[in-house]
């Protein structure tokens, strides 16, 4: 009797564990970013969980949209960011740009001016996605 009720126990703990690891969509695999996902997120007016002025409130694609007086242009981000900061790859500087900007600020531009909270106001998923996105405008 006692012997099925820990076998009971042990049953329920493991189910239990592995509702856990598989349940909410949220599982430990590495978070996979979506190009076209990125692009729109990237193009929004407002943007994240405070609805701060999204990414093309500062940063004009190219000259053809603007000057660069707020932001780098946004063309041939991928292509400055391979080996902007020697030991981070391209993929690791555009997130720690958008996430941690003012740990490498873009010569000709100032530290503070962009937004400092991405961070925590976009998922994961959405900030793969940008990345996804960027990595992709060479
Ligand atoms: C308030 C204006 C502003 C907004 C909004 C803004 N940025 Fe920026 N961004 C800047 C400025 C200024 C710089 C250059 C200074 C620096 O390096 O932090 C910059 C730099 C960058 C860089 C590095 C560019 C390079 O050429 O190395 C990336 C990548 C970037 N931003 C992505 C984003 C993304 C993605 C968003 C939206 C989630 C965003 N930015 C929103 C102002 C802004």
């Amino acid at each position: 009797m006692r012997k099925t009720i820990l076998l009971s126990l042990v049953v329920l703990v493991v189910s239990a564990m592995a509702l856990t690891a598989c349940g909410g969509g949220a599982s430990d695999g590495p978070v996979v970013g979506d190009v076209a996902k990125g692009e729109e997120l990237y193009n929004r007016a407002t943007l994240g969980s405070k609805s701060a002025e999204g990414c093309v409130a500062c940063h004009n694609m190219d000259a053809s949209e603007g000057d660069e007086s707020d932001a780098p242009y946004t063309a041939g981000s991928a292509t400055r960011a391979e080996g902007a900061v020697p030991g981070l790859s391209a993929e690791e500087y555009i997130l720690e740009s958008i996430v941690n900007p003012d740990a490498y600020v873009v010569e000709g531009f100032n530290a503070g001016d962009m937004y400092q909270t991405w961070g925590e106001d976009l998922s994961e998923q959405e900030l793969a996605d940008i990345v996804a996105y960027l990595l992709t405008v060479k």
